[in-house]
């Protein structure tokens, strides 16, 4: 199918932790619109199993189609790990994922060949990123770690301080014994973390470790490839960012602005 370039963006994650990504896509896509799905009502999606992740997936990406969208951004990690191949046979539209820009990330960056994944428990244990890190190189050995108490801290906006720099340091611990150079931040919610990731790691691995934040290079992924098949909208206005949510959180206002990065005034709540 043919889509109009003039059409928004639909970018959906399990939360509102894939406004990380949305950040990441107004910086380098100014011009677009976007429609953002936040499965509020069903997050966590890293504890449950591939099915009911491929499920949940599927509803979330029909919703984003029926709204007209001219590509569909994965921006969660957990999705990107077990549904994209799905996603991608059932929509007749481009369906974009976080795994594979953040791994080849690391693959060009690492010096020792080793890479570091933090991830949620579900992306850990499908093996996507050693796959995906694989395919870049061979060479490359991909240690994954799961870190799950990293997402409520994220959250509840628990970024500084001694509680997440020591969840941080636990987490890091296996990595740094293992020797890797590189370490991508595979999961929405760790962004917010960064400063006390990237800390945590310098004082165990050294100041060359590098901190991948796969959101960023999700959005210019996604650029390029708006490029080259010529999807991007032509317009000299700034892009709209809808939300859409599932349920309403309480605090919904102060955690969407935390991952966007800037105030969020209103966000629709839609059923699946
Ligand atoms: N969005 C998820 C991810 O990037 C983190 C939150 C969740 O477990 O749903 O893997």
């Amino acid at each position: 199918m043919k889509h109009d370039h003039q059409a928004p963006l639909g970018v959906f994650d399990s939360g509102l932790g894939g406004l990380t990504v949305v950040r990441e896509l107004r910086k380098v896509l100014g011009h677009e619109d976007i429609v953002y799905l936040g499965d509020t009502a069903r997050v966590p999606y890293g504890t449950r199993s591939a099915s009911t992740v491929v499920r949940y997936a599927m509803g979330c990406a029909n919703h984003l189609v029926a709204h007209g969208v001219k590509a569909i951004i994965v921006a969660c990690n957990t999705v990107s790990a077990v549904a994209l191949e799905r996603l991608r046979v059932d929509l007749d539209l481009p369906v974009l994922g976080v795994i594979e820009p953040g791994a080849r990330a690391a693959a060009s960056a690492t010096r020792v060949f080793k890479v570091g994944v933090l991830a949620t428990a579900g992306t850990t244990s499908s093996g996507a990123y050693v796959r995906a890190i694989a395919a870049c190189s061979t060479r490359v050995e991909t240690i994954g770690q799961a870190a799950p108490l990293l997402v409520p801290l994220a959250e509840e906006g628990w970024t500084t301080g001694e509680v997440p720099r020591l969840a941080a340091r636990r987490y890091l611990e296996p990595l740094a014994c293992a020797g890797v150079d590189v370490i991508i931040l595979g999961c929405t919610h760790y962004p917010l973390l960064f400063d006390v990731i990237q800390e945590e790691a310098r004082a165990m691995i050294g100041n060359h470790v590098e901190i991948i934040d796969s959101a960023h290079a999700v959005a210019s992924e996604v650029a390029g490839f708006l490029e080259s098949r010529d999807l991007l909208r032509e317009d000299s206005a700034l892009g709209t960012t809808r939300l859409l949510v599932t349920d309403l959180p309480k605090s919904f206002e102060q955690t969407a602005s935390r991952f966007l990065g800037s105030p969020v005034d209103s966000a629709e709540q839609i059923d699946l």
